[in-house]
């Protein structure tokens, strides 16, 4: 397993004749600033050396606890706080100032409406005040690709995205060039994680997922048995809500035994260990299945990265680590703070795009429109190219709302 080789070096000294890349994250609950040097003539390698100088992450997850979720107004409103003072303190801790800046990497979606909306305010406030560049980001992109930030990780790879919103199997085959194995047909795992720590009675900080995964270490994971989701289902697809729910009545039940009163620790404990294994074993399985699949065009995949906020636990490493040595494959994560949200990916995947002179095309669904609107992309795919196996691709009408793919939309300078 790799946790990150490459130097990543909060406190380095500036070195002389770099560029310097400020990503802002605020596409859901985290406000993310962060600077990234990257030397200005890389030196022939197939990725750039990137050196994080600052990366300020202003939480919410005290905020929206009580809520068992994201509440889109109050999430603005936070970022809206907190959103001069990161910027300020992210070029302190990097010891430099607005005009030192090449570009400003920033993300415009997915997400909610109303947060990206404070993130790009900045950012366009920024670009024009100072004559900077602004690099338009795509938030999934930007989780796939901070791996290459921390290890040199050569296209193409196997990518497992779990967050609080998303869960993909993906062949990255490039910036801007993804096939998507299988994806959610429910929920994502983030998210029900958040929605089981809930259940439980247990304090999402900070977040539902890393606070369950503490839990299930004081607990027996064979304690109890819930069923793992699409068994039958040969493809790379995914389903959680199915968990989720037998978790819930699990939960119901044990209360329902000591009269409504709160369970025991040691009964939340296995709660969430057995659920935590049932997850690893669907991951397990669409991994070891996403090889074969990936293998059948891409004989080349050697690597799995796994992204995204859940990426962080450490348990669900240990178990796709056996799926990587069984298909003679590596598996690399990024540091656990490169995991979550956070500005750094944000600042690394505008380094990628603008080292390989691959910008975001505009929409030509939005077009013509006035000086002062913000190009927001709340509802936006990665990719038109699905494996035709997966439930979804024989689905994949364009739905109303949503934007043209990441994909469509990248191309040469
Ligand atoms: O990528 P992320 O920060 O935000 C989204 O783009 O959604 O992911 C947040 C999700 C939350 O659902 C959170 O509970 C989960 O990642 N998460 C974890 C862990 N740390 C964060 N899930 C499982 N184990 C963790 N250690
Ligand atoms: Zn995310």
């Amino acid at each position: 397993m790799h946790l990150g080789k490459r130097a990543i070096n909060a406190q380095m000294t500036i070195v002389p004749r770099s560029k310097y890349y400020m990503g802002i994250e605020s596409s859901c609950d985290d406000t993310g600033v962060s600077i990234i040097a990257v030397e200005e003539e890389p030196s022939g390698s197939s990725c750039p050396t990137g050196k994080v100088l600052s990366n300020i992450v202003c939480s919410q997850a005290d905020i929206h606890a009580p809520f068992g979720g994201v509440v889109p107004k109050l999430a603005q409103e936070a970022h809206q706080k907190s959103i001069d003072h990161a910027v300020t303190k992210a070029l302190g801790d990097a010891k430099i100032e607005y005009k030192d800046l090449t570009a400003v990497g920033v993300t415009i979606g997915p997400g909610l409406s109303l947060c990206l909306r404070v993130g790009v305010t900045k950012a366009r406030d920024i670009c024009e005040k100072y004559d900077v560049k602004m690099i338009k980001v795509h938030h999934m992109e930007a989780h796939a690709l901070v791996a290459r930030l921390a290890d040199e990780v050569p296209f193409p790879f196997l990518c497992l995205l779990v967050s609080g919103g998303h869960n993909l199997l993906l062949v990255v085959e490039g910036i801007g060039r993804f096939v998507q194995l299988g994806t959610t047909l429910d929920d994502a795992l983030g998210e029900c994680y958040d929605k089981t720590a809930r259940a439980l009675h247990v304090e999402a900080v900070p977040s539902g997922g890393a606070a369950l995964e503490a839990l299930a270490l004081e607990g027996d994971e064979r304690a109890y048995t819930f069923p793992v989701p699409l068994k039958k289902r040969k493809t790379c697809d995914f389903s959680f809500a199915g968990l989720k729910t037998s978790v819930r009545l699990t939960v119901e039940r044990e209360r329902e035994k000591i009269e409504g009163a709160d369970i025991s620790r040691q009964t939340k404990a296995d709660i969430a260990a057995s659920f935590q294994r049932t997850a690893a074993v669907h991951l397990d399985e669409r991994v070891r299945r996403g090889f074969e699949w990936a293998r059948e065009t891409h004989p080349e995949v050697k690597h799995l990265v796994l992204a995204g906020g859940v990426a962080a636990n450490k348990y669900l490493r240990g178990r796709l680590n056996e799926a990587c040595e069984d298909n003679d494959a590596t598996l690399v994560c990024p540091p656990v703070h490169l995991c979550t949200d956070n500005g750094a990916m944000v600042a690394w995947c505008a380094i990628e795009r603008d080292t390989a002179g691959l910008p975001i095309r505009p929409d030509p669904d939005l077009l013509n429109k006035p000086d002062d609107w913000l190009d927001l992309r709340p509802r936006w795919p990665l990719t038109e190219r699905k494996d035709e196996r997966a439930f979804l691709a024989q689905r994949s009408a364009k739905k109303k709302g949503l934007h043209t793919s990441l994909e469509l939309l990248t191309s040469a300078e």
